[in-house]
């Protein structure tokens, strides 16, 4: 009984990780590179610049850094959507993660683009 529950936490572990390999490949995980074709990644990389990076390059305040695989494959496995939609309104888990980044000017759509702007330097 123990070990069956041990089993379970060693094969989904295992998925995670089988999810991140996929992600390189785009075949099947919750993120996937078609998934940023539809956003404007130029507008997203300036929107990141200004709003996002302060946090997301250094990695402060246990904030996912940028490019860095191991922290966001996990994350990935939410799916773009959830990914956008955290952002926007903002949350906490291990961290906080201020609503649009703390930048309230920004509309929903240049959140996304920041998104999948940060999705990008993962692939
Ligand atoms: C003040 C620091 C800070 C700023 C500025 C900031 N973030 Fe974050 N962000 C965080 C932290 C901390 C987390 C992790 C929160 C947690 O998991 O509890 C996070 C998490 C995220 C996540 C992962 C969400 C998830 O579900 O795992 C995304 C995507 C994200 N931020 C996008 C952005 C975007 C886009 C911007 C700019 C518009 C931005 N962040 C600006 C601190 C920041």
């Amino acid at each position: 009984m123990h070990k069956e529950y041990h089993m379970k936490k060693v094969l989904s572990a295992l998925s995670v990780f089988a999810a991140g390999l996929a992600f390189g490949l785009d075949a099947g995980a919750a993120v996937t590179g078609g998934d940023i074709a539809k956003y404007d990644l130029a507008n997203g990389e300036s929107v990141y610049t200004a709003s996002c990076a302060a946090c997301h390059t250094s990695g402060i305040l246990k904030s996912p850094k940028t490019g860095v695989q191991a922290d966001w494959t996990a994350r990935l496995e939410q799916g773009m959507d959830t990914l956008i939609k955290k952002s926007i309104d903002g949350y906490t888990d291990v961290g906080n993660m201020p609503a649009k980044g703390g930048n309230d000017a920004l509309t929903d759509a240049e959140v996304a683009n920041a998104v999948a702007y940060m999705v990008k330097q993962l692939q």
